[in-house]
């Protein structure tokens, strides 16, 4: 069993893999072009999916966190990951998204990356949170900016060319204090 908390955001589950997500993450990881900025060796066979799903669950045992499974509130339906993993080569701590592409561009990885920020910073206190980045990727650097990490540089990682993006404890506190100060429409319709 994991000891992952659950965490719900506007229409999402976050909560812990368990095996029986095998057979549609794996579903999910076959897709054409799904895993074609990722390292390593391709799309997964059912064993490595299963591998996978026990070290995400012993990631949160041993280190208090790891990636969620992330599925939809309305309907219990999976549809990828979400959630922030420990990178011992660097002894960093980096944010990872991906998501079944029947759901692409509804902004749900941004929802999901807010709560995976949130527990990053307000419930684990880190000191910073990195995310990597194929340079042709787009769609997750979108993300990235959504979720407010800066890019800082161009570098390789895992024998991988990326882009880099740090966000500090420091600049998360600073951003959600703007986000929550009263806005003038609120103060002037009071
Ligand atoms: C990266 C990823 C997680 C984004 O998830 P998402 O929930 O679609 O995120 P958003 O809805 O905020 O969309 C982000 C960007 O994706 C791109 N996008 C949206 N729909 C798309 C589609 N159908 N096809 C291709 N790209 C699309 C757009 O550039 C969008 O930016 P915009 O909102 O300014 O238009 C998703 O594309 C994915 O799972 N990709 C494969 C795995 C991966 O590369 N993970 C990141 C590894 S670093």
């Amino acid at each position: 069993m994991s000891n992952a908390p659950t965490l719900e955001t506007e229409r999402l589950i976050l909560r812990p893999f368990v095996p029986e997500d095998a057979e549609e993450l794996h579903r999910i990881l076959n897709l054409e072009g799904i895993l074609r900025y990722f390292p390593g060796p391709g799309n997964p066979d059912m064993e490595r999916v299963e591998r996978f799903i026990s070290r995400q669950t012993e990631q949160w045992r041993e280190k208090g966190y790891a990636w969620w499974a992330v599925e939809t509130k309305a309907d219990r339906r999976l549809l990828g990951w979400n959630g922030l993993q420990y990178l011992p080569e660097t002894d960093e701590t980096e944010i990872g998204f991906l998501i079944d592409k029947a759901f692409w561009g509804r902004g749900l990885t941004p929802e999901a990356g807010r709560a995976s920020l949130r527990f990053g910073f307000e419930t684990l206190g880190l000191g910073e949170v990195i995310a990597l980045a194929h340079p042709e990727n787009t769609a997750s650097q979108r993300v990235m900016e959504k979720l407010g990490l800066p890019f800082v540089e161009e570098t390789v990682y895992f024998d991988m060319e990326v882009r880099r993006f740090v966000l500090s404890a420091a600049d998360y506190r600073a951003a959600r204090e703007a986000d929550s100060e009263p806005g003038p429409a609120a103060s002037t319709t009071a």
